[in-house]
């Protein structure tokens, strides 16, 4: 039986970046060194290796989708410069927990593709697609930042829903904490915030920024910048998230009026009417500035995740099974949330002292992962006992 420190020293270089934390975007170079790596662990231990033609990857311990399967894993792609813990974590330490559950029991680990959504920009792309809520068309046209789609990524328009996961006994993902809410070494999810992303295209007059009078001009980013703040004191005032933490300008030239601003919001709140609340107040606000901008504002919706509500029998029985382990909520995405809507579905939590995380600063200490281990080995132990 080996430890946590040893597997988890394998993957640690695999997509490092310079200036900190990793870039693991789905279907790129360090993304496909790491799903090597997966084949190598699955064959390690006679697991057989199958893919669902969405980029998903999953090693099965008995027969592929056999009834009564219990599924575990997570996902290998970050942030851009993102921590090593957010999505690795939960496959390291499914192989590991593998181990010491008896042989005979049905365990799949999965890999899911593009759960941030940095790449092709839907989060948990992967879950979406294998359960059917996302139509694979759709999918298929998403392209990244160079245009390249996720069909031509993936060498083929994605499968769609495969109604064997309807087979699946239980899904159990194990994930760090990314807040300061846990502070016991391994906790149990309730719930996952309703979230989405807006994207927010802000159009105006592209001019000379040492000619134009102050007075002429059409400037979206100042439009922009209002939203930004309407966003922040909305989101305080509600108690919900909001945040803008990727924008592109045109033409993107310090002497320009930019001709375009674009952001995307990324929103979440504790329930539906809080979020749906948040994000109309920013848009009327924002749309009411910009026509005294004289700028024009149009809003997409890039993808919005309903509340998730965790099986709540399973939860309370996945704490007691883990000695009272808290049971907690949270506000970042996960593809046990997409999953919860078809199979009985429950998370586990792993200590993030610091709280910080899509950050390269992002940490669990080797004695909490390697207590996420032996819970999740005393869980699938459980889940999988006939
Ligand atoms: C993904 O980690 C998200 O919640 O944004
Ligand atoms: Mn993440
Ligand atoms: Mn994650
Ligand atoms: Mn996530």
């Amino acid at each position: 039986m080996s430890g946590f420190a040893g597997l988890w020293a394998e993957i640690a270089p695999i997509g490092r970046a310079d200036g900190g934390g990793y870039l693991r975007f789905a279907l790129t170079e360090p993304e496909l060194a790491l799903r090597d790596w997966f084949r190598g662990q699955a064959a390690r231990r006679d697991m057989t290796v199958t893919e669902d033609g969405n980029g998903n990857l999953f090693a099965w311990r008995g027969e592929p989708w056999a009834p009564g399967t219990v599924l575990t894993g997570s996902h290998f792609d970050s942030v851009p410069h993102g921590g090593g813990y957010d999505g690795p974590l939960g496959i390291v330490s499914a192989f590991l927990a593998v181990d010491r559950v008896p042989a005979d029991r049905p365990i799949g680990i999965a890999a899911f593709v593009e759960e941030e959504g940095a790449r092709f920009g839907v989060p948990c792309l992967g879950s979406r697609l294998l359960t059917g809520v996302m139509d694979p068309s759709r999918a298929a046209a998403l392209t990244d930042r160079d245009g390249i789609s996720f069909a031509e990524a993936l060498g083929a328009v994605p499968a769609g829903r495969d109604a064997r996961i309807g087979q699946i006994a239980a899904v159990v993902e194990l994930h760090i904490e990314q807040g300061v809410a846990l502070s016991a070494p391994v906790g149990v999810a309730s719930a996952i915030w309703p979230h989405g992303r807006w994207r927010m295209d802000f159009t105006g007059v592209g001019d000379h920024a040492g000619t134009t009078r102050m007075t002429d001009r059409r400037d979206p980013m100042l439009t922009f910048a209002f939203t930004v703040l309407t966003a922040n004191k909305e989101a305080r005032l509600s108690g919900a998230h909001a945040t803008v933490g990727r924008v592109q300008a045109e033409p993107n030239a310090t002497n320009a009026i930019p001709s375009l601003v674009r952001g995307w919001l990324d929103a979440r709140a504790a329930d539906t009417a809080t979020l749906d609340h948040l994000v109309d107040t920013v848009v009327k606000t924002a749309t009411e500035r910009a026509g005294r901008d004289g700028t024009q504002l149009v809003v997409t919706p890039e993808s919005v995740t309903a509340e998730v509500s965790f099986d709540t029998a399973l939860a309370s029985r996945l704490s007691a099974l883990l000695d009272g382990a808290p049971i907690l909520p949270t506000g970042a995405g996960h593809d046990a949330g997409v999953l919860s809507a078809q199979v009985p579905t429950a998370m586990l939590f792993v200590r993030n002292p610091t709280g910080v995380s899509h950050s390269p600063a992002e940490h669990a200490s080797d004695a909490d992962c390697e207590a996420g281990v032996e819970a999740l080995a005393r869980v699938l132990a459980d889940l999988t006992r006939t």
